[in-house]
């Protein structure tokens, strides 16, 4: 059983869906700080992808649904009449409704996009790999948001190293 994460297995992984011409718009929209939707995404299905191949998960559909989990397509800070309510608590469905018109999902990828935002949102994830992503998403939230603040590139591993501790954490209770 090979555990060992690689920048070029998920680079493959993610290739079918970062080609999507609609995926690609994602980098017109600004996530927290200064990362796009796109960007955003990018480090958190790298987070995704990372820590599931350690922990023997299933690191594909962890991978892939992580790249699609914002892909809403607006600016959520801008007030619009057509937008009701919450973004915390809408968008993981529109992203999920987006993510199924160009792509074929697994019950597994369906659930990591929806309950990406818990425990903001209620429902209870159904997989590990969901959980997983609760923990990446919030974390490359304030990294990116750090990052913004505070240029120094040895936080991004003290950064990684933090989420696996916290995954192996969460996973064995
Ligand atoms: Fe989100
Ligand atoms: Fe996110």
């Amino acid at each position: 059983m090979n555990t060992t994460p690689s920048q070029e297995e998920f680079e493959e992984i993610i290739k079918p869906i970062i080609e999507n011409d609609e995926v690609q718009k994602m980098k017109n929209y600004r996530q927290h700080a200064d990362s796009s939707c796109y960007d955003h995404c990018m480090n958190v299905a790298y987070y995704t992808y990372y820590i599931c191949k350690k922990l023997n998960l299933d690191y594909k559909s962890a991978a892939r649904a992580s790249m699609l989990h914002d892909f809403f397509l607006y600016d959520w800070r801008v007030k619009s009449d057509d937008r009701k309510g919450f973004h915390g608590f809408r968008h993981p469905r529109i992203s999920l409704e987006n993510a199924e018109k160009y792509f074929d999902l697994n019950e597994k990828e369906q659930d990591i996009i929806l309950k990406h935002m818990w425990p903001i949102t209620i429902k209870l994830p159904k997989y590990k790999e969901s959980y997983i992503i609760t923990l990446t998403d919030k974390f490359s939230a304030l990294f990116e948001t750090m990052k913004y603040y505070n240029k120094k590139p040895s936080f991004q591993k003290v950064y990684a190293n933090f989420i696996i501790f916290l995954a192996i954490l969460f996973l064995k209770s």
